[in-house]
């Protein structure tokens, strides 16, 4: 049972039975907790109703906008109007609720959470700190970082700051990296941010460069901690697939990936709708099914046994058991 602002939210975790191989890769030393995170019934992140927990409930009159369907799947569209109608009233409410330092409204929305932005990344924080993947100078990786959400929270951590994390975040969206750079690594200068201008349709449809062609600017092995949060949910099978293997040369041995999915069994499943994702996914292409034909990377499921293939055939491993939750939780490694 979860609590935010007085209202109980209970999100069931399903952990299915993985069949123990003698290869299989545990988290071992790096996460002596393990066990425990896997069991956790607490998961906030993708969770629907975690922005209901917010005591900002006025928001509600802002997400009207969102109701009107096209508007709600046509992210830049979106993005004008909040800019226009919202981010101003929305600023004079963070000065009276002590939440200036929260991102314009029009750029929390963009990554879906208006409303729960210190909630979310605290939560990561618990999520990251419990499975013990923070030490001493480690390198930081942030793939689609969005408007900071967590770096803002790593990056702001008092015991945090000691181990002088070193935390890279790159995304395809130019206005959130803006924002990170001017509010994020003033704060705490071993936080940078890049913006690449891979094409995503719903979140950067004027970028030049193929996703599925983009080679991220740093040395092979160079990060010991590389997140994916809620972007494998964003991009299509051929960017994936690129993106895994970018993953597999920039982890460092021993290094650990965390990405987040809607993973499905069977495509009848996923296409009559998954209840522990609350989104429906009907339409089936390839390995992947996608919430809107018009949007597709608006959310997109991926078959589990397609992305453990592409992760086999990057020569990375995946840590068991794995965490279904509202967003699945997939936990990568090199082992050489
Ligand atoms: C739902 S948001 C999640 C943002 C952030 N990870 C968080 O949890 O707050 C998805 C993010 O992925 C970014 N994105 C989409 N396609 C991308 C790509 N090909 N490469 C990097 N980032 C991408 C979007 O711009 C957006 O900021």
């Amino acid at each position: 049972m979860l609590e935010f602002g007085g209202s109980p939210v209970c999100i069931e975790t399903i952990t299915r039975p993985v069949a123990e191989k003698p290869d299989q890769v545990h988290l071992g030393d790096i996460a002596p907790d393990y066990r425990k995170w896997v069991a956790c019934r607490e998961p906030l992140y993708g969770d629907p109703h975690a922005e209901c927990c917010s005591d900002l409930h006025y928001y509600e009159i802002f997400s009207l906008l969102v109701k009107i369907p096209w508007l709600r799947h046509n992210f830049l569209a979106r993005r004008w109007l909040d800019r226009l109608f919202l981010d101003a009233p929305d600023f004079v409410v963070r000065v009276l609720t002590h939440r200036r330092h929260w991102p314009p409204y029009s750029q929390r929305s963009f990554v879906g959470g208006a409303r729960a932005f210190d909630q979310v990344g605290a939560w990561f924080l618990g999520e990251l700190q419990g499975l013990g993947l923070f030490s001493q100078g480690i390198q930081v990786l942030d793939i689609g970082c969005g408007c900071g959400r967590l770096a803002y929270t790593l990056a702001t951590d008092a015991a945090l700051r000691e181990l002088q994390i070193v935390y890279t975040g790159m995304d395809v969206d130019r206005a959130s990296i803006h924002w990170c750079e001017r509010s994020i690594s003033p704060q705490n200068p071993r936080f940078t941010f890049y913006h690449a201008d891979c094409y995503n349709a719903s979140y950067n449809p004027r970028g030049t460069i193929a996703a599925a062609n983009y080679r991220f600017p740093h040395a092979n092995a160079s990060f010991q901690l590389i997140l994916l949060t809620s972007i494998c949910t964003h991009v299509l099978e051929q960017d994936l697939r690129h993106y895994i293997d970018e993953v597999a040369r920039l982890l460092a041995p021993g290094g650990v990936a965390y990405a987040t999915f809607f993973f499905y069994d069977t495509s009848e499943t996923v296409t009559s709708g998954s209840a522990r994702h609350g989104i429906a996914f009907p339409f089936v292409r390839g390995h992947s099914a996608v919430n809107r034909q018009d949007f597709p990377t608006n959310a997109v499921a991926y078959d589990e046994a397609f992305v453990r293939e592409l992760v086999r055939q990057a020569g990375l491993q995946v840590i068991e058991p794995t965490r279904y939750g509202v967003q699945d939780v997939l936990l990568l490694t090199r082992t050489n």
